[in-house]
């Protein structure tokens, strides 16, 4: 391992080839301002390679990898810095292992502090043959934090209201309401700073209400890869409410290069890591092409 004098800060919007665990440790502290990834699940997959994390013996070496990997990661974040970490379970012998939440609570004892666990729930999972219990269509996408202050943008990642129906049973309902769709701002209670509080904010923000902790979002294909790749609009949620306009965005387990896709359309800097000089590559390639398209975009723009 290098010695803190040898640490480097890497240059960016890049991506690094080898065990990312061991990559990390050559880097400085504090250099990332969030980490949006997803590890490769408990013997799902085999992505070839000598380095890579997911086929271990037993569910405890697993999660010790993930906990070595996470310990450098935890110290290459900035403090304000966070993690999103999304990851999905396994059966074992008909049994569950809860492997998220093994990953989750390890996490935690090194220090990264868990804020939210958020469902994402896949519309179009694979459907399944089971009769014995219900058919699993959901991942766990954890939020963790380095500190108890960090950047959070909730603006940036409202959802709409939900509006009351007319036939609303729920207390209060429509009657908050001057007439359908309108807030309480611009309607028959405007000027009253009692309904500025908190609670009301929450309820009648006009950019939307506060984003809830389930995500419902279908499952994404990239024809190049053999692998399940990140759906875009997860990684954007968490880009936006946590990496700052001129920040950086790291995903130790890159795969095919969604998350770097991603922070360049929203004009952060990138660093990615995989232990697959083949799907480096098919990242590099889809950033290249992705570039070009924003690019020329512009460029029509610039000319209407
Ligand atoms: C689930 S895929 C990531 C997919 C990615 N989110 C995307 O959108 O394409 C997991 C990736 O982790 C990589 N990987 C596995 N073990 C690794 C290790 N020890 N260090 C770095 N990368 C690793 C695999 O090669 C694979 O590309």
């Amino acid at each position: 391992m290098a010695t803190s004098d040898q640490k480097i800060s890497p240059e960016l919007d890049t991506i690094h080839v080898g065990h990312a665990t061991s990559v990390l440790a050559t880097w400085a502290d504090d250099l990332v301002d969030t980490i949006v990834t997803s590890p490769p699940y408990y013997k799902q997959r085999d992505y070839q390679g000598d380095e890579q994390i997911g086929l271990e013996k037993t569910p405890g070496e697993y999660v010790a990898a993930l906990t070595d990997l996470f310990q450098e990661a935890y110290r290459v974040t900035k403090p304000s810095g966070s993690l999103w970490l999304v990851i999905g379970d396994k059966y074992d012998k008909g049994e569950l292992l809860g492997m998220p939440w093994r990953v989750a609570l390890a996490l935690k004892d090194i220090g990264w502090r868990l804020r939210s666990d958020v469902i994402w729930h896949k519309p179009n999972a694979m459907p399944s043959s089971v009769k014995t219990r219900p058919t699993t269509d959901h991942e766990y996408i954890f939020f963790f934090t380095k500190s108890k202050e960090y950047h959070y943008d909730a603006d940036a990642i409202r959802e709409p209201h939900v509006t009351f129906s007319e036939n609303s049973k729920m207390k209060g309902g429509r009657n908050h309401f001057h007439k359908r769709n309108s807030t309480p701002e611009a309607g028959k209670n405007s000027g009253d700073s009692n309904l500025h509080d908190g609670r009301w904010d929450q309820a009648f923000h006009p950019k939307g209400r506060n984003k809830r902790t389930v995500w419902s979002v279908s499952l994404s294909k990239f024809r190049e890869a053999h692998f399940a790749v990140f759906p875009e609009s997860i990684v954007e949620t968490c880009i936006k409410a946590t990496c700052p306009e001129d920040g950086i965005v790291l995903d130790p387990f890159l795969g095919s290069g969604t998350t770097a896709v991603v922070a360049k359309r929203l004009g952060r800097k990138y660093l990615g890591i995989d232990q697959s000089a083949e799907y480096t590559e098919m990242a590099q390639r889809r950033i290249d092409a992705a570039s070009e398209t924003t690019s020329s975009k512009q460029k029509t723009l610039e000319f209407d």
